[in-house]
């Protein structure tokens, strides 16, 4: 069948809620190229939104599944234990921030673990108000939508929300919250938690603070190097747990295991999905061994959390970051990838900021660079031409305006190289 065909068949059975960023259905993908129905190539600078770190179809990926194919795809965990489940959150405990001992369980996706970090956090420390940050994303269920910040699309009409529910700004340089200059400011915008705390509820009664080390959604804003370290110390001392949302971040994306490392941060509780299972839907959470034993037995879990498929790819996806490289692989892409942003830069007045953190690379496109009034038109029109030219994409920011890139970390340096030039001929397209 053809795209067109498709398309005119998903209008008829799919809502129009479901995000279609172009007329184009996949017939098979390999490593950071991705070939549609009618044959033609398309390279891979989303990864599925963070997904495909290891590339598709990974030779170790497709081995493993189909070894555990012939074996058994589904037991249910609480019913009938397995090893790779009880393996992968070994690897999780081992691996994720803090040498202390720590506890895993599996869910099916982002928005679950956010909810049962959530869950966990208030049954630990018996607290029921949580704080999170503006530009963040947690998901589109309803305590993660109650957390994530952006209005237009998520929260447009599916209220009303969670409550106990406090949100401050992020250390979103480019636009400061308190339009002071980094390292001059000193980072005082994270004295706004302390502020949160004077002005919009009680620390006693807050049980965690959750974050994004880089915020994904938002458009990669990174914080300055003190700013998690800050707010770690502030929770700290109101007995407040540190929730580190590292679903896009995670599992080598920034060029550590996870982004929070960069700072020598610890959190209380580290979610995980996305390239966890290599395409398979998994999600882990992870977190200090006194807090995660807290919740009596059954007071967590779900049918297919930790299903043996997606343990399989998520153990494969491990080995496949060590043996390949690909922590050291994320920072030079990443690096590569701003390189060729800042040179557009010097060309483009609307690329406004071009920032990330190892594998996580984007541009903010503004109307002007004085006044950084958001150019949400402009980064719309470069997405769709990109997407023409061949180059899968993918958006961020509160406004709509800044392109995200992240690719397969074993993407190739020729196709890598060849997807820039795209992205640079396409800037000249559309300016
Ligand atoms: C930081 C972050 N948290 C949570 C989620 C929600 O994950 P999922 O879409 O798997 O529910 C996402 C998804 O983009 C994310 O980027």
């Amino acid at each position: 069948m053809h795209n067109s065909e498709l398309h005119q068949l998903r209008s008829q059975a799919v809502p129009r809620g479901v995000p279609a960023t172009a007329p184009v259905y996949a017939a098979r993908a390999r490593n950071a190229v991705i070939t549609d129905v009618e044959g033609r190539d398309y390279i891979d600078f989303a990864a599925g939104i963070g997904v495909m770190n290891v590339g598709h179809c990974h030779p170790r990926v497709v081995e493993a599944l189909k070894e555990q194919a012939e074996l058994f795809s589904h037991t249910c965990f609480g019913l009938t234990g397995y090893e790779p489940y009880v393996r992968l959150a070994e690897k999780l405990n081992r691996l994720t921030p803090g040498d202390f001992e720590k506890r895993t369980f599996f869910v099916n996706s982002g928005a679950e673990a956010v909810e049962n970090a959530i869950k966990v956090a208030r049954y630990a420390t018996g607290r029921k108000s949580i704080v999170a940050f503006e530009d963040g994303f947690h998901g589109r269920t309803y305590m993660t939508l109650s957390l994530t910040s952006q209005v237009d699309p998520y929260k447009v009409g599916f209220g009303p929300y969670a409550s106990d529910v406090y949100r401050i700004p992020y250390a979103y340089c480019y636009r400061c919250p308190l339009a002071l200059s980094y390292p001059s400011c000193g980072c005082r915008c994270a004295s706004l938690l302390e502020n949160a705390f004077d002005k919009h509820v009680n620390a006693d009664d807050v049980a965690a603070v959750i974050a994004e080390p880089v915020q994904g959604e938002g458009g990669f804003i990174v914080p300055p190097p003190e700013y998690m370290g800050k707010i770690m110390k502030i929770c700290e001392e109101h007995g407040i747990l540190l929730i580190a949302d590292e679903i896009q971040s995670g599992l080598g994306r920034t060029g550590k295991w996870f982004a929070m490392e960069h700072w020598g941060v610890t959190p209380d509780i580290v979610v995980t999905a996305k390239a966890l299972g290599a395409g398979l839907p998994i999600a882990g959470v992870t977190g200090r061994q006194e807090i995660m034993d807290t919740v009596h037995p059954s007071g967590v879990g779900t049918t297919f959390g930790g299903n043996p498929l997606a343990c399989r790819a998520g153990l494969a996806v491990f080995d496949i970051i060590e043996s390949e490289g690909l922590l050291e692989r994320a920072t030079v892409v990443g690096d590569r990838i701003r390189d060729r942003f800042r040179a557009m830069q010097a060309r483009y007045p609307a690329i406004g900021d071009v920032r990330g953190l190892g594998g996580m690379a984007a541009m903010e496109f503004v109307e002007d660079r004085e006044t950084k009034k958001p150019a949400g038109d402009l980064a719309k029109a470069y997405r769709a031409k990109l997407y023409e030219n061949g180059v899968v994409n993918v958006g961020a920011g509160t406004y709509h305006n800044v392109i995200r890139i992240l690719v397969p970390l074993t993407i190739e340096d020729p196709t890598l190289e060849r997807g820039l030039d795209i992205m640079e001929q396409t800037m000249a397209q559309v300016s």
